[in-house]
């Protein structure tokens, strides 16, 4: 009797793969040229595995031009203090949502976010505060900026992944990774995921990655690699995979054929990437109407070269730790207790990031971005400019920061448990103000 029950209970379950849902997009509450007024609210779901949302599920896509102004009013409605941060944004300080020198939104309070958008590119949004827990309960979004200089496709997709920390079992999910996770989510919907694109039109896919801990190595037939951190690409680029660390973007053209095409992902280590684990399916795409693939947009690419990696570092932030101590140091220090590096405001610092553990980090600055000088040694084939960059098992980054931006500046380690046991320091930017 016993037997049999298993043996029905282990019967292979056909469920039909759901279709890939769209984001929601945020309602603009003063349709105005050149502003846009979102009105967010963190609340409880009741709902164990994603305890927190800003609306019905995930975070609603804020949709900007380059150029515009967005003023977001949160309500916290949780128990506990919280902020938003805009991942990727050069916002002014006291926008940043962090809390090294202003204070959280605190239960019941509203707080107007607001700020001008210079750089298009694609971005996220999520809580600097209590920020493992918060982020991996659900409260994350998107935040697009368009460059009105760019092509427009005949569609466009932007697909969140996110993954429940272990212990939310989530359903559905396919195990892998590791033991510490569940399965991968793509705008909020458990995959394998299916959709279905039309044959003959190009789709431009805005790709984010917003787990705290998940590393995401993505294949499929022909990437087209057209931006990532921080706007285009100054040329396609056609890479065999796509290895997106938490907190990192990316963005794809997809030329759509006769054929459909399956997207898959490759369980990814922390301690030194691609693993022996079969890949797991995250979304089929199906084609309708098949017709031969277009050519690709003329995307604003400048074919712009990488400035030249000098022999000299002015910083120089060395990344060590472990999982067996769980404890994480940048320069040997633990933030909050940490030595503050100044630049001068509109100075060209070289930073250069050690990885001496034996784990991969990305890392991560707030408020300006960099440019990636090279990555063990090697410059990139064109000029890259990021924010956010994973730095391999004892990998060495050499990066010149565009300090444009001045204020006191979150650097960090965006595996959110290793940020939050002390892998995170402060970049100042310009004079200290007061
Ligand atoms: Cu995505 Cu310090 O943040
Ligand atoms: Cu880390």
């Amino acid at each position: 009797m016993r037997l049999i029950a298993l043996a029905i209970l282990c019967a292979p379950t056909v469920a039909p793969a759901q279709a890939l849902p769209r984001l929601p997009e945020a309602i603009d509450l003063e349709p105005a040229d050149g502003t846009v007024h979102v009105e967010l609210t963190a609340a409880e779901t009741g709902d164990p595995v994603f305890p927190y949302t800003y609306g019905d599920g995930i975070g609603p896509l804020i949709r900007l031009r380059r150029g515009d102004t967005l003023a977001v009013d949160l309500t916290n409605a949780l128990p506990d203090p919280t902020t938003i941060h805009w991942h990727g944004v050069a916002v002014p300080e006291a926008m940043d949502g962090t809390t090294w020198r202003f204070d959280p939104v605190q239960p019941g309070e509203t707080f107007r976010y607001t700020f001008a958008v210079e750089q298009p590119g694609t971005f996220w949004y999520h809580p600097h505060f209590d920020t493992a827990r918060q982020v991996d309960g659900g409260l994350f979004g998107a935040l697009i900026v368009d460059d009105p200089d760019a092509p427009t496709p005949d569609d466009a997709l932007t697909l969140i992944f996110d993954r429940a920390m272990e212990g939310h079992d989530s359903p559905g999910g396919p195990a892998g990774h590791g033991a510490l996770m569940a399965g991968w989510r793509i705008n909020g919907a458990h995959t394998p995921l299916t959709h279905t694109a039309r044959g003959g039109t190009v789709v431009r896919v805005r790709l984010i990655n917003v787990s705290s801990v998940g590393y995401l190595d993505l294949r499929w037939p022909g990437i087209r690699l057209i931006a990532g951190d921080q706007g285009f690409l100054p040329a396609l680029a056609t890479p065999e995979r796509i290895v997106l660390g938490p907190g990192d973007r990316a963005e794809v053209e997809w030329l759509v054929g006769d054929e459909g095409f399956t997207i898959s992902d490759h369980p990814y280590s922390l301690n030194g990437g691609a693993t022996w684990q079969d890949p797991v399916e995250l979304l089929r795409v199906e084609v309708e109407d098949p017709a031969p693939a277009p050519a690709g947009l003329d995307w604003p690419f400048t074919g712009a070269a990488p400035t030249p990696d000098p022999p000299y570092s002015d910083i120089v932030y060395v990344f060590a730790g472990s999982d067996r101590t769980g404890r994480w140091f940048i320069n040997g220090e633990q933030f909050p207790d940490v030595t503050v590096e100044a630049v001068a405001e509109g100075s060209r610092p070289v930073i250069e990031v050690r990885n001496q553990s034996p784990t991969e980090h990305p890392f991560h600055i707030h408020g300006n971005h960099f440019e990636v000088l090279s990555l063990d040694g090697e410059p990139p084939p064109h000029a890259m400019f990021e924010d956010t960059l994973n730095i391999p098992v004892h990998g060495r980054a050499r990066l010149r920061l565009l300090a444009d931006n001045p204020g006191d500046w979150m650097t960090h380690c965006h595996i959110l448990p290793h940020a939050e046991d002390g892998m995170m320091t402060v970049l100042r930017v310009g004079e200290p103000t007061p």
